[in-house]
């Protein structure tokens, strides 16, 4: 079997392997890069009896699918030199953190005090900062940090796991809703693999001890509840698909995407916004109701929306989202507004 070399090694495609065998069928695959795993699967699974591997809590649904019981936790990790001591996320403060730009660790450390956080793109990047003492720990994704503590640093750091609200969950594999036999056939596989699993973690590097708590339960952490969705996505970007049948067409998805970007955009509104302005905007305190844009700055009013929600009127209690969020979920939430403008 050839698989793109960037993807593989990978422990879901090795469980699918061994699930496969289980079950008797050989196993294909569908590959699909996407940032929006709810989307790849709604215009996907079609073509697919099963999918390696997605969020098992029960709010993260995706229609005419169901999961298999969950096998794996898997969640954001603190990765530090070994002689620092971790015994909770407080021990990081004063340091100086590598994150993830636009992660839900970087949220985390923004609105908790006393966190200093550098923001890279890449966890290359934040492993090479770590290396020449640029930051003294970072926050990564458990599973990847792992994985590349292991087999590119022979590892170097500890890599300890945290859990909390969006830093992480337990996987299952998703089974077409008219096949139900099938996901009682992969829970069974999934029990009886049990120790195979377990050896994968191992295998791959994944974080293995107790996970710290992390406690994001203060008010500020309103701010922290980033869409879990946009969260997990960055964190299963890498799973398999068992395929019988071809994917849709091009045309097929762009018809699927630009559909979903104003009803996503609304969804992130009402997330991370709908707490001051309301749901959709539409708050009572005029000068916090976003449906009034239009009417009060005319045709300049998406450049001032923007440019409001991207630097913030801090002194007015508006914050800042420009680096938090990506600037193009900053432009989808304007194009979002244009829809709910009174004139
Ligand atoms: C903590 C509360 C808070 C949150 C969260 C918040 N805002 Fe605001 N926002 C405000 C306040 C307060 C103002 C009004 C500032 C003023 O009086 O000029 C404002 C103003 C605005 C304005 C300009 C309104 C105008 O008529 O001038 C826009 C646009 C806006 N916010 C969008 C957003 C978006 C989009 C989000 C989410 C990504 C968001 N805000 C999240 C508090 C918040």
């Amino acid at each position: 079997m050839q698989l793109p070399w960037r993807l593989s090694p990978c422990l879901y495609i090795e469980l699918a392997e061994l699930v496969g065998k289980r079950l008797g069928t050989p196993v294909e695959y569908v590959w699909w890069l996407s940032f929006n795993q709810r989307r790849a699967l709604r215009t996907t699974m079609e073509g697919c009896d099963a999918y390696f591997a997605l969020p098992a809590d029960a709010q993260y649904r995706v229609k005419g699918l169901v999961k298999s019981n969950a096998f794996l936790s898997v969640s954001y990790a603190i990765v530090a030199p070994h002689d620092v001591k971790v015994g909770a996320l407080s021990d990081l403060k004063g340091k100086k953190i590598g994150v993830l730009h636009g992660s839900p660790p970087q949220i985390l450390l923004a609105t908790k005090e006393g966190y200093t956080a550098s923001t890279f793109r890449s966890q290359e990047e934040v492993f090479d900062a770590l290396n020449k003492k640029e930051i003294d720990a970072a926050l990564l994704w458990g599973p990847s940090a792992g994985f590349d503590n292991k087999t590119l640093y022979s590892n170097r750091w500890q890599v300890i796991s945290i859990t909390g609200e969006s830093l992480g969950g337990q996987v299952a594999v998703a089974v077409s809703k008219e096949k139900p036999q099938l996901k009682d056939q992969i829970n069974q596989a999934l029990e009886e693999l049990k120790p195979e699993i377990q050896q994968l973690s191992e295998k791959y590097g994944f974080p293995m001890q107790a996970p710290l708590q992390v406690n994001s339960k203060n008010a500020e952490a309103r701010y922290a509840r980033l869409d879990t969705l946009q969260a997990k996505t960055a964190a299963y970007r890498s799973s398999g698909f068992i395929k019988v049948a071809d994917r849709p067409s091009r045309r097929e998805w762009l018809v699927a995407e630009s559909g979903d970007t104003i009803a996503e955009a609304k969804s992130n509104f009402n997330n991370k916004c709908s707490h001051c302005h309301g749901t959709n905007g539409a708050s009572p305190v005029s000068e916090r109701d976003l449906r009034k844009l239009s009417m009060r700055y005319k045709d300049d009013w998406k450049n001032v929306a923007y440019s409001t929600i991207t630097k913030g009127r801090p002194d007015l209690g508006m914050p800042t989202w420009g680096g938090i969020l990506p600037d193009e979920e900053i432009k989808a939430i304007v194009e979002f507004l244009v829809t709910v403008q009174k004139n």
